[in-house]
């Protein structure tokens, strides 16, 4: 709780534990000297009716105007300007320039980086997370907080790591105190991962936690059904087998369901040795 005798410094951290850790404007507003002001020009204003008096009664701060309801329907406008965007790239470094200049998303507007992509593109195994968080954000790579350390540690169980796995998310940008992306944000984001998956061409899909599995499957499924259970995705021409596995940040919460990820990280290797390639195939 927010006690009156903190400082400064317990405030911020108060804040942070609570997710509040970016500022949504680069300079501070003063909203003390707005009330004065609006205070000073209160009283300047003729007031109506026969018994007016000079008042300097505060008048309450405007209220911030109501969001329309959440709907699940995207803006189509947007939504085919990240497909149109996402399409034109034909090499990753092309989709990470497009995604970094895209407007049409407004968790970038509060992110600190993109964050695009980390290890290695010609792997054969493809991990895809739900979000950034504050590390990713902070260092612009993905999974390099508490989860991704967790997850190296998962990958390293199958005798893997960030050399011989390439990793990124459904959405490139942090949503603001690590919120859950609205369905609006994720559909306008999820061309730009389906044609990131097109151009890395893995041979297996991990899709790591709930939102990932049920953004890239178009499925309202929960995760506990969906894991560790192989099935196909296609994006354009291309089919690729994907397993849903639980999130590395959910393991944190209920160890004793890395049994669980333990199974799923067994069968992905089985997977990658039945299907090594041969000779010169990738
Ligand atoms: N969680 C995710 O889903 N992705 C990250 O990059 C970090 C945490």
């Amino acid at each position: 709780m927010i006690d009156a005798k903190m400082n400064a410094g317990e405030l911020l951290t108060w804040y942070a534990d609570a997710g509040i850790d970016i500022a949504l404007l680069d300079e501070p507003v003063d909203r003390f000297a707005e009330t004065a002001a609006r205070k000073v020009q209160t009283s300047r204003q003729p007031q109506p009716g026969p018994a007016a008096t000079i008042s300097t009664v505060a008048v309450p701060a405007p209220t911030p105007h109501a969001r329309p309801p959440q709907t699940t329907i995207p803006d189509e406008g947007v939504v085919q300007r990240a497909v149109d965007i996402a399409r034109e790239a034909q090499t990753l470094e092309q989709l990470r320039q497009a995604i970094a200049g895209f407007d049409g998303c407004n968790l970038k507007f509060t992110a600190r980086s993109t964050v695009f992509a980390d290890g290695n593109p010609d792997s054969r195994l493809m991990l895809i997370g739900e979000a950034p968080g504050r590390d990713e954000d902070a260092q612009g790579l993905p999974f390099v907080g508490r989860s991704g350390q967790l997850l190296d540690r998962m990958l390293a169980a199958i005798d893997l790591d960030r050399t011989q796995v390439y990793i990124s998310n459904v959405l490139p940008w942090r949503p603001p105190g690590n919120r859950t992306p609205t369905p609006q944000e994720t559909a306008i984001c999820r061309p730009f991962i389906e044609r990131h998956i097109e151009l890395a061409k893995p041979d297996l899909l991990m899709l790591i936690g709930g939102s990932s599995a049920k953004t890239l499957l178009k499925t309202t499924t929960g995760i506990m059904a969906l894991r560790g259970r192989w099935t196909t995705v296609t994006i354009n021409e291309s089919q690729f087998d994907v397993l849903p596995s639980l999130h590395p940040a959910y393991l944190l919460r209920n160890p004793t369901h890395k049994r669980l990820a333990w199974q799923d990280l067994q069968s992905v290797r089985t997977k990658l040795a039945a299907s090594e390639p041969t000779g010169s195939e990738k």
